[in-house]
């Protein structure tokens, strides 16, 4: 098939979902911290040697329109969820519907990154799963990954998938 040399991902996720972690993890470099006032930020990595363009925006709800504009560039989709802030679970879902409802996205793959697995208060993925709709059909391209961010761990196995959808 064709090899695709370049990928829009766009990454999307409340304020301290682990976005900024997520990105250090694929670039393997540490990251700035995004200061939540600024809203997004917009760079070019290497991952595998392709050319991946990271949107890491803000949760914060005033720049939700902003991310439309983007959509026309994404390939690929990470949603990047706190497993352990159960409290904004239905925010995570609110954000999670609309993209999920964008017709600029209908045909574009979505990983789903439970992060912080690694801590005790992290609510298991199928607590997740039903809390947030998730959609079980495979047949959009979506994958459920379980991942902890800060130990490193899954989201080399959920950039993999990602990449071998697009
Ligand atoms: P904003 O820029 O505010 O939107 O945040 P963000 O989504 O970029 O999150 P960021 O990567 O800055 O992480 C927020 C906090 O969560 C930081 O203190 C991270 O160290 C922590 N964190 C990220 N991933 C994990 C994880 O897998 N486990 C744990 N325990 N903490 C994590």
């Amino acid at each position: 098939g064709l090899v695709k040399t370049k990928v829009g991902l766009l990454i999307v996720g409340l304020t301290n979902s682990g976005k900024s972690t997520v990105v250090a993890r694929l670039t393997k470099e540490p990251v700035a911290d995004v200061a939540p006032t600024v809203g997004f930020a917009v760079e070019s990595v290497k991952v595998d040697g392709l050319s991946v363009t990271i949107f890491d925006m803000s949760g914060n709800s005033r720049y939700h329109e902003l991310w439309k504009l983007y959509y026309k560039e994404t390939t690929a989709v990470m949603f990047v969820l706190d497993a352990a802030d159960q409290a904004r679970f239905p925010e995570a879902d609110a954000v999670l519907q609309e993209l999920l409802k964008a017709d600029q996205l209908k045909k574009v793959p979505l990983l789903f990154l439970c992060n912080k697995m690694d801590l005790d208060t992290a609510a298991k993925p199928a607590e997740v799963a039903a809390a947030l709709h998730l959609p079980t059909a495979t047949s959009r391209g979506f994958q459920l990954q379980s991942c902890s961010a800060l130990r490193d761990e899954g989201i080399k196995e959920g950039m993999q998938w990602l990449l071998d959808q697009v």
